[in-house]
């Protein structure tokens, strides 16, 4: 079942979409080569809480290996969910794929950003162009009376122009006072189970785009997903909030 947010709840994603828009603006200034990504998760953490939010991510999960971190920093063929480490150290060239969800007032909003690091290839600078298109394509079909397929065709269709794939082990989700809520958002065309939108629907809307082929296997930390084939991947995510004639992006400024 979908929830239909009230107008209370709509204010506290609101406010706390655009707070986390805030924090992965500083993030983002803090990524260059040298850093390590269990810094990124710290910084993160504290500016959560500074704000009066909550981690959303950390616990989450199978009771014997919940999520441990406030980020996921997933780099280069690392599709999502990379657990941040002091180990894991940010290069020149690299893809960094920053995910973070916060529950502010008892709700949680959602987003990801991909920052190349200094001059990336052509290719891979395509790719991370072509991902934040493409959920810009997806988010202007988004209205109150649309077919969820609408996006996911919107998403699919511009990805494919440039030759790169959507993956579809991994969808998007509606998202309030738990981070999973229905509906399951596809980025493809098959398989979507259709609904119409609603005003009031709050919607994270989340393109995983790989240079190659679409295939992506879970690592051994059993979190992070891999591309198959090694090549890169970019991914973005917004929190959205389904209005007459289109939506309201929360998880921007
Ligand atoms: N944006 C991702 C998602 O919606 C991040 C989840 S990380 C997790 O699945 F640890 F919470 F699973
Ligand atoms: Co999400």
């Amino acid at each position: 079942m979908v929830v239909i947010k009230t107008q209370n709840e709509i204010e506290s994603m609101r406010r706390g979409g655009k707070i986390l828009a805030g924090i992965m603006e500083e993030i983002g200034e803090k990524i260059a080569p040298g850093i390590n990504t269990l810094e990124l998760d710290k910084l993160a953490e504290r500016l959560v809480f500074d704000n009066g939010g909550k981690p959303a991510f950390k616990g989450y999960g199978e009771k014997n290996n919940p999520y441990p971190a406030t980020i996921c920093a997933s780099i280069n063929n690392e599709v999502v969910h990379g657990i941040p480490s002091e180990k894991i150290i940010i290069r020149e060239g690299d893809l960094v794929k920053i995910d973070i969800g916060m529950e502010y007032k008892g709700m949680i909003t959602d987003m990801a950003r991909t920052f190349p690091v200094g001059t990336v290839s052509l290719e891979a600078h395509k790719l991370v162009k072509a991902t934040q298109e493409a959920l810009n394509q997806g988010i202007a079909k988004i209205r109150a009376g649309a077919k969820l397929s609408e996006y996911s065709e919107a998403v699919e269709s511009y990805v494919r122009t440039f030759g790169f794939s959507v993956i579809r082990d991994l969808v998007g989700h509606g998202v309030g006072k738990i981070l999973h809520e229905d509906p399951q958002i596809p980025n493809y065309r098959w398989n979507v189970k259709d609904i119409i939108l609603k005003e009031g629907m709050t919607l994270a809307l989340e393109p995983m785009i790989n240079e190659g082929k679409f295939r992506i296997k879970l690592g051994a930390d059993g979190w992070t997903y891999i591309t198959d084939d090694g090549k890169l991947s970019a991914h973005f995510e917004d929190t959205v909030l389904v209005k007459k004639g289109g939506c309201e992006i929360l998880t921007r400024k």
